[in-house]
């Protein structure tokens, strides 16, 4: 295991069924103004709202709704959201959704009480906060970022066509996250796989990058083997509470620091995603499954041994009698397989990417240093056409 980090990670989590009948304890740390900070309504009809509510009303709580945080959040939600925190001068957001709602809320607590433009200071400049933060907590409904036990905040602005990931530090990632697995069986089929997709990825994004001997690996191999056990149990059966606890527990550790340590890193794939988001404005996952085959393969001749491990150790390859190449292919091959399986996009088309948007989408992909191969701009064209051919 090579390189130097320090490792914390300062999140508090409650998992299982009876996760929530402990947001009363955690509300005790924080003042009376509570900013309820939630998406386009599923927590409305499954009755985590109503759920909620009464836990704030009980604890006396004065509660500033804040609706309609949309898949994607926008730069002039984040507005939105920032004046109801100053005006309300609110002591705790509380974030019940998805990746979505939960990065929002950590780009409101930065941003409400910052005298700059947050998206130039945050998101463009990469600047660290140094106004008042406001506290964030989270109720997970949908299982896949790991927003619940990071510092990731991704914000698309449509008037410029970027969609930007920050990673803020300990001091802006929620102070809490209240994790019940069944919150997650409303969730529809696409977005859950979508999700499953969204977390093995980025464990391949941290895994495919070094080539020393790295414990961070061996955990990575072993959180992706529970997802793709686990995930072919949902999809047949979405109320199994084994699988989707299991989902739920994968996704938090597979994007929480830890599996990053002592690695470089890829994330190119999450780039790409990212710009092809942007673009369509299409499901997370989905656009990471649409490139993932044709980027894996771009960058598979530099990095045979490291796809050779991921066949044997992720997929079970026999490669005993196997050269790296042949071993690499087939680890790949059964990743195919089981990416057709599960039902996740294979084809960018169908998230909407034409042939006049290549270019421009090439433009809004941030090329990164740390994986096995530094993409060039033909590299990240070539790729996206290849993602158009499936
Ligand atoms: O808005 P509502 O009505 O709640 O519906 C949501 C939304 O339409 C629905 N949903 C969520 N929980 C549900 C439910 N429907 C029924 N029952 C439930 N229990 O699911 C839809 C998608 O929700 P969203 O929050 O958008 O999904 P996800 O968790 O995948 O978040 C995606 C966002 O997170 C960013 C993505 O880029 C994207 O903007 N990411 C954040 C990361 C981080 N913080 O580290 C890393 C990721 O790589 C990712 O970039
Ligand atoms: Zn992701």
């Amino acid at each position: 295991m090579l390189g130097n980090f320090k490792y914390s990670n300062p999140t508090k989590l409650y998992f299982g069924d009876n996760a929530i009948s402990f947001l009363s304890d955690e509300l005790k740390n924080y003042g009376n103004k509570i900013m309820l900070s939630y998406g386009g309504g599923s927590i409305k009809k499954n009755g985590i709202y109503d759920e909620v509510i009464s836990i704030l009303k009980a604890d006396g709580k004065i509660i500033f709704e804040d609706p309609g945080v949309m898949a994607n959040p926008t730069v002039e939600k984040l507005y939105e959201g920032c004046k109801i925190a100053k005006d309300n001068d609110v002591d705790l957001i509380l974030a019940v959704g998805g990746g979505s709602t939960i990065d929002y809320a950590k780009a409101v607590s930065v941003s409400a009480w910052c005298i700059e433009d947050p998206w130039k200071k945050y998101y463009l400049e990469e600047k660290e906060p140094d106004n008042k933060i406001i506290p964030v907590g989270s109720i997970l409904t949908m299982v896949g970022t790991g927003s619940e036990m990071n510092g990731g905040s991704v914000i698309t602005n449509n008037k410029e066509k970027l969609k930007i990931g920050r990673v803020f530090g300990d001091n802006v990632m929620p102070k809490f996250s209240i994790l019940n697995p069944k919150y997650t069986f409303t969730v529809p089929k696409y977005q859950m796989v979508s999700g499953i997709y969204d977390a093995f990825n980025h464990i391949c994004e941290q895994y495919f990058s070094g080539n020393d001997d790295n414990t961070s690996d061996y955990i990575s191999e072993a959180l992706m083997k529970s997802l793709i056990e686990s995930s072919k149990i949902a999809v047949k059966d979405p109320q199994n509470y084994q699988a989707r606890s299991n989902i739920m527990w994968s996704a938090t550790w597979a994007l929480n620091t830890l599996i990053a340590m002592g690695k470089t890193t890829d994330w190119e794939v999450h780039m790409l995603g990212h710009a092809i988001s942007a673009y369509t404005n299409a499901t997370h996952g989905m656009t990471l499954s649409s490139v993932s085959l044709p980027y894996y393969k771009h960058i598979m001749p530099y990095a045979i041994e490291k796809f050779k491990k991921f066949a044997k150790n992720v997929w079970d390859v026999d490669v005993k009698n196997m050269s790296g190449k042949d071993a690499a292919i087939e680890g790949l091959k059964r990743m195919e397989n089981w990416m057709k399986e599960i039902g996740v996009v294979l084809n960018s088309k169908e998230l909407g990417v034409t042939e006049d948007m290549l270019e421009g989408i090439a433009n809004a992909t941030f090329i990164l240093q740390g994986g096995y191969k530094v993409l060039t701009h033909d590299d990240v064209i070539n790729i996206l056409k290849e993602s158009m051919k499936n």
